[in-house]
């Protein structure tokens, strides 16, 4: 199952994706952390102590693939070696034995664009999907909408986009939907987060029902978040029976029920 998380700056894209994913490693599913923002901090909401995440280096797409020709010149990328070995090379695994990796990264100072970079993760997520049973990918992605212009996310199973209720939170959803419908991406779903009471959650409902976007869950404002941040924890190391890892817990419940097949069939 390959899942990407993306949504409006600020609103909880990073930490969403890295309790999902160590909630996914918990039950049991073999899990990577796939960073795909050039500002990553993905490792450090996952737990990994600084001196890990210090070891992780960006993978360069010219050691990720091969280029084959078939017969009629088309080519294709290959991964160059199973995914694991691309783990132990470039990153770290991180508690409850998530996998995790840097995919992309600014080239420095004024040196442009990355859009091999988005190409390759593109590219990647494609293989990934030929991957075991019992396996997830989590993507987190950057607040850009980007990703979907370049269609980096084209190959995820299904796409979670982390709303807050706020109308330019909501705007933002309005416009990544479209996309990645258009992109082809099975599931498009959107994650509620930083709700706070029941005014919030009407808010959603009817945005959700104007548009006919789907919610698969909400999770609520909830301080342990913002003191485990402040601290530079995991939050479901820090608080493990929070209001929002329960939520998330529930979160990881639905996406194994609704997109599970895609688990099973896909790797
Ligand atoms: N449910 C929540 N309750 C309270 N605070 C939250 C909640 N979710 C996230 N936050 C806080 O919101 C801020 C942004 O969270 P996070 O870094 O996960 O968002 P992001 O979407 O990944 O941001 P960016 O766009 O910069 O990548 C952090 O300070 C985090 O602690
Ligand atoms: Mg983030």
């Amino acid at each position: 199952m390959r899942l990407a998380v993306t949504g409006k700056g600020g609103s909880g894209k990073t930490t969403i994706a890295a309790t999902l994913a160590r909630v996914f490693a918990r039950r049991g599913r073999v899990t990577s952390a796939l960073d795909n923002d050039p500002n990553p901090n993905l490792a450090a909401a996952l737990g990994v102590s600084r001196e890990d995440a210090a070891r992780l280096r960006r993978v360069p797409r010219e050691d990720l693939f091969e280029e084959h020709k078939d017969a009629d010149g088309t080519v294709t990328l290959h991964l160059t070696r199973p995914f694991d070995e691309v783990v132990d090379e470039y990153g770290v695994r991180g508690p409850d034995d998530v996998a995790v990796l840097t995919l992309t990264g600014l080239l420095g100072a004024g040196r442009g664009c990355i859009c091999g970079q988005h190409a390759a993760v593109r590219e990647l997520l494609g293989e990934l999907g030929n991957g075991q049973p019992n396996t997830t990918h989590i993507l987190d992605m950057e607040a850009s909408v980007e990703h979907l212009s370049r269609g980096t996310v084209r190959n995820v199973d299904a796409l979670l986009v982390v709303v807050e209720p706020y109308y330019r939170s909501l705007v933002t959803a309005e416009r990544i939907v479209p996309l990645a419908r258009e992109l082809g991406i099975a599931r498009v779903m959107l994650v509620a987060n930083k709700v706070r009471g029941d005014r919030d959650s009407a808010e959603i409902d009817d945005f959700s029902g104007r548009h006919g976007f789907e919610v698969l869950g909400r999770v609520p404002f909830d301080d342990h978040v913002v003191d485990a941040d402040r601290r530079g924890r995991a939050l479901i190391d820090h608080a493990p029976d929070s209001p929002a890892v329960l939520a998330i817990e529930q979160l990881a419940d639905r996406i194994t029920s609704e997109i599970g097949e895609a688990a099973a069939v896909g790797g």
